[in-house]
């Protein structure tokens, strides 16, 4: 298979929603090979978003990341990245489809609960921004 990376974000770490989320995650057939706990800072917020950097919400966006506890994760599936996207649907919550994780867990689109890898090169920078080798299991 193929993997892709994701980030539960500090609104639905705070909302107790970690348990139901990686359930939907694992009944929708992904293999979680990596997982953990972790406070972002500022500055590795900003890295991690650094696509985003210039962008009107950049600020909001880093300031929220890092205001709290994520639970991030590698997932392994076919077709990990596409399927997963799929899988948590549109970026703001409003937009979202039925059954979709955002649907289900966002407030809003600058609290939309979770996080998905856009590429497959996206998806490899991103574990091994998180992850060690000694931290996934494939
Ligand atoms: P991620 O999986 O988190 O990368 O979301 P995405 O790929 O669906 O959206 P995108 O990469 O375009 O934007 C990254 C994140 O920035 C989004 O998940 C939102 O939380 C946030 N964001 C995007 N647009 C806005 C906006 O207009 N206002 C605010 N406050 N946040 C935004
Ligand atoms: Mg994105």
């Amino acid at each position: 298979g193929t993997i892709t990376f994701t980030m539960i974000k500090p609104c639905a770490v705070k909302d107790n929603y970690i348990g139901d989320i990686l359930s939907v995650i694992e009944k929708a057939g992904f293999k979680i090979i990596a997982l953990k706990m972790l406070h972002l800072s500022e500055k590795k917020a900003r890295l991690f978003y650094a696509e985003h950097q210039g962008k009107s919400f950049f600020n909001e966006l880093v300031e929220f990341i890092s205001s709290g506890p994520v639970v991030a994760a590698i997932l392994e599936k076919e077709n990990a990245v596409q399927d997963f996207r799929k899988l948590i649907g549109a970026t703001d919550p409003k937009e979202a489809a039925e059954g979709t994780i955002r649907k289900m867990f966002a407030k809003d689109k600058g609290h939309n609960a979770i996080h998905g890898s856009d590429s497959d090169a996206s998806a490899e920078r991103e574990a091994r921004f998180f992850f060690n080798e000694l931290e996934v299991f494939l």
